[in-house]
């Protein structure tokens, strides 16, 4: 006789216990045991709880492969469904073995568990192994199915798979319980008051290891309800005619105050502030450095000589590396929008800036369109004062359409989408890639298809409110994916490609500097420990439909994108995914707002040693940076904080 000790970790979730009746198989090199019922007096598997039992064999196992979880019917209760953490399993010469879950089983199934070792698929030569990683990545292409949400877009989620599945289907590898229950679909609805249509079944019917918790998604909604009816009541959102002083648009904003709130309301019209916000605003990705000017835009060293002083000319600080321009290109052919009966208009600008030997970006010259000439003058500092503020203002009103379109949605939220449903079709459970880039992942197709229901739809606050609605918005956001190249991806490419490697106080630069330094070590580690060769990497078929797959459905095949559309060395390896999960991190931190942090894994998928090893020394440089960051936020008027590491969420979920 042999007895295996099993303990079972149910999570902490709301309504992350079941009633239903779990049985457990093990599966071992030397043969299975029988199914065992794990059944004490009382509740079982009650939220939070831990619980032990015996699983009796009549002769150890080898080698454990498998543990399979089966959840049934409990007397004539409804389907429950369950959170399982993890199971960790003594054998009986002592050796325990985890078996990690951290997902959402509903409905009547059985799920197979592998232990929490992770393995690449040339590591596994074991039949029945091999044919449980076939089977689990079956059953999630089956589930997430990639959408064409508008032509040039990344391809997404198709939320519809969910609605068309039994729910017992989703995750079971093997189903062992029809399902007689079908979800009703109670078709679009209108909230109570909410003044944007809003697609309540995609919502309800997600998939639930991708959703967030049911108080969550409620909070997500409702939080936007009285944002927009604030804007509303105060008349932003209907508003048909102009303000008539700038403390009107003040009174529009009399909530959600902060210490940066208050003090870009104090400092917004300078210039020297104007060109900070290059730099360290929400839209660090702007500034390329001149050698020369474009000839669409014509400025003279005359138009600018009695900003730049004495001793110097414009040919002097191109030269020096002092002049950097915004070019707001991809909006000159935008569709333009019709707004509560007035027509919007949105300005292509070119915005030239110069560093001053004081270390300030100023900006010198503007021009609004794309095309000099007498119908596009050049706008300059030493203009009346109202009309250089009105062109800095245009410049602003395109900055915002160009980052929260494609800095923030397209290039964070849309991308980071495909990398997630590439991970969860491509990789199965054991893969040491799937353990990596999860937690990076989690949550971003819920946030997604939220954004998508109450903002991007038609009827949607995009088109309420932008100048060019949501038909520009396809437009910014396609014709944005059909010029992104993997430069602009990695950090210290684009940095050193845009020319801005050296400007003063780039707060942005010299953290996301730090923030992928770190990621990149960590990165390392833990492929080196599971990709020891160039081989290992080319021969992972797993690994190289992934890259595939985000080749294909995240950047639409396009050679010119300089995206990798398959890896050939763990160096390649590193880079790629020091990107993805910067770009799921920090670079969504920097570019949308301060919200889990960096390098946080309360979810353990990683059990050896060694990658846990690599976590904890991240975590410590992650501490280290935080530090350094706050330090150097003392001495300054307004502190970036946007990348201190406890204030950059580990995915995109807001
Ligand atoms: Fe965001």
């Amino acid at each position: 006789m042999a007895v295996y000790r099993l303990c079972v970790t149910t999570g902490s979730y709301l309504k992350a216990g079941t009633l239903d009746n779990i049985y457990a198989t093990l599966v071992g090199t030397c043969g299975e045991s029988p199914r065992r019922k794990l059944d004490h007096v009382g509740r079982d598997f009650a939220k939070g709880s831990v619980q032990k039992y015996k699983v009796r064999c009549e002769a150890e196992l080898g080698e454990l492969l498998l543990l399979r979880l089966h959840k049934e019917r409990f007397a004539c209760f409804r389907k429950d469904p369950w959170y399982c953490s993890r199971v960790s399993v003594t054998a009986p010469d002592g050796t325990v073995v985890p078996f990690p879950c951290y997902q959402w089983i509903e409905g009547y199934c059985t799920v197979e568990l592998r232990p929490g070792a992770a393995s690449t698929v040339s590591q596994d030569s074991l039949p029945l192994l091999l044919d449980h990683r076939t089977r689990e990545l079956q059953a999630r292409q089956e589930c997430y199915r990639w959408k064409i949400y508008a032509p040039g877009f990344p391809r997404m989620l198709d939320v519809s798979s969910f609605q068309e599945m039994e729910s017992d289907r989703k995750f079971a590898l093997t189903k062992t319980v029809p399902c007689a229950e079908q979800g009703n679909n109670p078709g679009n609805r209108y909230l109570p008051g909410f003044p944007m249509k809003i697609d309540i079944p995609s919502l309800l019917h997600m998939e639930p290891n991708i959703r967030y918790s049911a108080t969550k998604t409620a909070s997500l909604i409702f939080n936007a309800l009285p944002a927009s009816l604030g804007m509303k009541i105060r008349g932003l959102l209907d508003r048909r005619g102009s303000w008539k002083k700038l403390d009107d648009i003040r009174n529009i904003f009399w909530c959600h105050k902060t210490f940066t709130t208050e003090y870009v309301a104090e400092h917004w019209y300078e210039d020297s502030f104007f060109g900070y916000q290059y730099l360290n605003g929400v839209n660090p990705v702007m500034l390329h450095c001149l050698s020369s000017l474009p000839s669409k835009l014509p400025v003279t060293n005359d138009m600018v000589a009695p900003l730049l002083g004495p001793g110097t000319c414009l040919q002097t600080e191109l030269e020096r590396g002092h002049i950097f321009l915004a070019d707001y290109w991809i909006l000159a052919d935008a569709p333009v929008h019709c707004l509560n009966g007035s027509q919007q208009y949105v300005a292509a600008p070119l915005c030239l800036l110069w560093l001053s030997p004081q270390g300030a970006l100023l900006p010198v010259a503007i021009q609004l369109s794309q095309t000099p000439g007498p119908e596009s003058p050049i706008f300059l500092p030493t203009d009346c004062e109202m009309d250089w503020l009105l062109a800095k203002t245009w410049v602003r009103n395109s900055e915002f359409l160009v980052h929260e379109n494609n800095t923030h949605f397209l290039c964070t939220h849309l991308l980071c989408e495909a990398f997630s449903m590439a991970t969860l079709r491509q990789l199965p459970l054991c893969h040491p890639i799937y353990k990596l880039l999860l937690p990076h992942t989690r949550y971003t197709l819920q946030v997604n298809t939220i954004a998508r229901a109450t903002l991007l739809n038609p009827e949607g606050l995009v088109d309420k409110v932008t100048s060019i609605g949501r038909r520009g918005l396809i437009y910014l956001m396609s014709t944005g994916l059909a010029h992104f190249t993997y430069t602009d991806f990695c950090l210290p490419d684009s940095l050193r490609a845009r020319g801005v490697l050296t400007i003063p106080n780039y707060h942005y630069r010299d953290d996301g500097l730090k923030i992928w330094a770190a990621i990149e070590r960590f990165v390392s580690e833990i492929v080196s420990y599971y990709y020891p060769s160039d081989a290992s990497v080319q021969q992972d078929s797993e690994l190289q439909a992934w890259v595939g797959e985000i080749f294909a459905q995240a950047f639409l095949s396009r050679e010119s994108s300089g995206f990798p559309s398959r890896l050939c060395t763990p160096a390649e390896l590193v880079k790629y995914l020091t990107a993805i999960i910067f770009n799921c991190s920090a670079q969504h931190a920097a570019v949308n707002s301060g919200q889990r942090p960096l390098g946080t894994y309360p979810d353990e998928h990683f059990t050896e040693e060694a990658p846990r090893q690599s976590i904890a020394a991240f975590q410590n440089c992650l501490a280290q940076i935080s530090r350094d960051i706050r330090e150097r936020n003392q001495s300054l008027a307004l502190p970036y904080a946007y990348l201190d590491p406890p204030l950059i969420e580990n995915s995109v979920s807001i």
